[in-house]
């Protein structure tokens, strides 16, 4: 299936990153968020991103134009209608998903695929209030999208094998390598990294080492870019939080529990980098 127009739900931090490669590639792209005030964030951080891109060398200014040329902004799911793909990247809550699929079910045309790219709901969940399950694929994109070149292709027990290539392709056309995933709560990549994570705060919460230690820990003696606790606050303590509250209720497996301080964390708005406050100041 040719893809022309590009459909983008949730202008956050990984939304405004998918909307910003998929510009760049070359896409018309057409970005929902639900309120003005959120609209002129996320076209801010697209903003500023290819501004840094020019500074940079890696954009022109007139590339720059161009990109910023191909999006259009909404607050109505509506003007989606028309895209031949739509990735969903509004916050990790099940119950918001449900509903964002359904609506996009009945506004999109019947040959839009509809992708998630959620980090740990399985897609059969939002697959399932659709009336197009074999037209429903898990994007899921890694933070900073314009910078990760994975995408994690999610491939449920309904899909049709067309979905799965044009979603392939899609990705490939964005720059990025694909691998494929069966439909299990956190997909290959979050099944690893978040009890991975999970257990570095648990080491803060017993004091075995400060933040900085074990950040540093990692990074020099696993040649990690960042360290688990850094990479918290740059994923978003509440988003992680949420996703470990979700692998625990799938596998009911105390590694994915999530520890008391990223709960605490969570509920006291020490997000992260987005806040200015978790286990660093920004
Ligand atoms: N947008 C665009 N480009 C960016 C960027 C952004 N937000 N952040 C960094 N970059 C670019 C820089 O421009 C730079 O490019 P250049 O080398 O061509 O000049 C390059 O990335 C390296 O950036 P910096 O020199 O500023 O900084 P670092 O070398 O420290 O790299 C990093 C930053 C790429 C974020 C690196 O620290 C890293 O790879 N961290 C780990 C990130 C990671 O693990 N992400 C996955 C998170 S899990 C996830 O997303 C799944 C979810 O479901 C939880």
């Amino acid at each position: 299936m040719a893809i022309t127009q590009v459909g983008v739900v949730g202008c956050g931090l990984m939304g405004s990153g998918i909307a910003e490669v998929a510009a760049r590639s070359g896409y018309a792209t057409v970005v929902r968020e639900v309120s003005a005030e959120l609209v002129t964030k996320g076209r801010g951080r697209i903003e500023k991103s290819t501004a840094t891109a020019v500074e940079k060398g890696k954009l022109t200014a007139a590339q720059r134009q161009e990109i910023l040329g191909r999006m259009r902004f909404t607050t109505a799911v509506e003007d989606l209608a028309g895209c031949d793909v739509v990735v969903e990247a509004a916050t990790e809550n099940p119950a918001l998903k449900k509903e964002l699929f359904a609506a996009l079910d009945r506004a999109c045309k019947p040959e839009t695929i509809l992708a998630s790219n959620t980090s740990s709901i399985p897609i059969i969940e939002l697959a399932a209030v659709t009336r197009r399950p074999e037209q429903v694929v898990g994007l899921h994109f890694f933070n900073p999208v314009p910078v990760m070149k994975l995408v994690e292709v999610v491939k449920t027990i309904r899909v049709g094998e067309a979905a799965i290539a044009t979603a392939r392709a899609f990705a490939e056309s964005l720059g990025k390598r694909p691998i494929l995933a069966k439909d299990r709560a956190g997909f290959v990549v979050n099944v690893l990294l978040v009890p991975y994570l999970l257990e570095a705060v648990r080491l803060v919460e017993q004091g075995v080492a400060s933040p900085e230690d074990i950040d540093e820990g990692m990074r020099l003696g696993c040649g990690y870019p960042m360290g688990p606790l850094q990479l918290l606050d740059f994923v978003g303590i509440d988003t992680t939080f949420y996703i470990a509250e979700i692998l625990f209720e799938e596998f009911k497996n105390p590694h994915y529990a999530p520890p008391t301080l990223l709960r605490q964390m969570t509920i006291a708005g020490l997000h992260g980098r987005k806040s200015g406050k978790g286990f660093y100041s920004y």
